[in-house]
């Protein structure tokens, strides 16, 4: 497997462009299947995991066609329901076409998700969503099989606000005629996109982004042509290394309303941030201090996707830091391998205790999922020395041309591929 080299010790200074959201992307690639026209995305990152998407397109009979970083895609001709395990297992965002092709097909038979390990990530809410739409679901080896013939408008409070529940509830319940409402939706800027791309496919969604989402179902879907908005994550990870190794950093096509509860701590380390919904710079020049205490929560709280990344930071902040996890239960895997790169981090009971660091060492690490490794990555750009981050197929599935977009702002990393041939990669 491919692994990346870095020199640590460099300023981050210039431009980059942050690419359109990965978990908008995904979604909207499950909702083209309610859609039997042709449908035209704009500029879409070639994450791993958006071609594991395009691939159970694909199998279900969708045309899919690239032109250069657009993506043409028609589900006109879709003719299977089932999605099977070696496809399904890849990504987390397959359990988002059970909703699709249900309401477009009237069954489905989907294999259990994969995704990055961060926990049990149940799908418990999906279902019993979709169940109370009126699909009988039966879940045996292995695979979710929903009966979805008989489809009634429903009002459905969600439990906890998933958002992978979330969304595929809406998007089943875009096709089932009558009004519907989803309580305690999640309020992502991913839903907002998702609704406003089915909106854009003539369905009548409104009230995302808030406490209920309505939902008037329509008979049909067209197509569209549609540009996703700009990955939070992504930004909220350049805004973080550029707050650890010091310079002055513009990302472009970034939204700086989207990461406030990001902002508002780093501006604590005494980062210096403005922007606007299309740009946001970032100015560095001392070693940061600490950002005090950070807790995940849904959105608007600190995203969950960006508590890796801000661990590399307060590990060699000036001061103690405190991160809570309370979205995933086994999110702080990359916690191992910084401490082999001296920093200091005790875990207890979800919480991560770190003690900032003057100095960390480069070390041969290994990344456990997408953010996790990403965290590494930024932990390599500060530390004496050089580290290598070996199973970087995790830090691909959400970050497209990372390595080049560092290198382009300064950071000496680079990319070392792994010959098939060599057994240990
Ligand atoms: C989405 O995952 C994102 N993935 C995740 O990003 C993100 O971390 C997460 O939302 C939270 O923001 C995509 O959009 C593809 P959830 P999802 O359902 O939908 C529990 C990344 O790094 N839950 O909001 O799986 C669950 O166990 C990835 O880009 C249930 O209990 O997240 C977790 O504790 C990682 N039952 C919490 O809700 C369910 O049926 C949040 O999960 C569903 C979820």
């Amino acid at each position: 497997m491919d692994s990346f080299y870095i020199v640590g010790g460099n300023q981050l200074n210039g431009e980059v462009v942050i690419g359109c959201a990965k978990n908008s992307i995904l979604p909207i690639l499950a909702a083209c299947i309610l859609v039997q026209d042709d449908v035209y995305l704009e500029n879409v990152p070639k994450y791993s995991d958006v071609i594991a998407m395009t691939k159970i397109l694909s199998h279900l009979g969708a045309k899919i066609e690239w032109k250069g970083d657009d993506l043409l895609l028609n589900c006109k001709n879709i003719c299977l329901c089932d999605v099977p395990d070696e496809l399904a297992c890849v990504v987390r965002s397959s359990i988002f076409t059970l909703g699709p092709i249900s309401a477009r097909l009237g069954k489905a038979k989907v294999a259990y998700p994969g995704g990055c390990d961060i926990g049990i990530r149940p799908i418990d809410i999906h279902l019993s969503g979709l169940r109370h739409f009126g699909c009988k679901i039966i879940e045996k080896n292995g695979y979710i099989y929903s009966d979805a013939s008989k489809l009634k408008c429903a009002d459905f409070m969600l439990p906890f606000a998933s958002v992978g529940a979330t969304e595929n509830i809406m998007m089943l319940a875009s096709l089932t005629d009558g009004e519907s409402r989803i309580y305690n939706p999640a309020k992502e800027p991913e839903i907002v996109d998702l609704a406003c791309f089915l909106n854009a496919c003539g369905a009548d969604i409104s009230g995302q982004g808030g406490n209920v989402i309505a939902i008037n179902g329509v008979k049909k879907l067209h197509g569209t042509k549609y540009k996703a908005i700009s990955d939070r994550i992504e930004a909220g990870t350049f805004m973080i290394a550029t707050a650890m190794c010091g310079g002055e950093v513009i990302l472009k096509n970034a939204d700086i309303n989207h990461n406030q509860s990001l902002i508002c701590k780093l501006r604590k380390t005494t980062c210096q941030i403005e922007g606007d919904s299309d740009n946001i710079i970032v100015k560095s020049h001392n070693r940061p201090l600490s950002f005090g205490e950070v807790e995940t929560e849904i959105y608007p709280g600190f995203p969950t996707d960006l508590q890796a990344p801000i661990c590399s930071l307060a590990s060699i902040c000036d001061g103690y830091s405190i991160i809570i996890e309370n979205l995933f239960e086994s999110r702080f895997k990359h916690v191992g391998e910084l401490l082999k790169m001296g920093c200091d981090i005790r875990i207890k009971n979800g919480v991560a205790f770190i003690r900032g660091k003057e100095k960390i060492f480069g070390a041969s690490v290994s990344a456990t999922d997408l953010r996790g490794g990403a965290s590494l990555v930024l932990a390599g750009l500060v530390a004496d020395g050089y580290t290598t981050v070996d199973n970087i197929k995790y830090i691909d599935r959400g970050y497209y041309n990372f390595e080049d977009k560092l290198s382009s702002l300064g950071a000496n990393i680079k990319r070392i591929k792994c010959e098939k041939k060599v057994d240990n990669c």
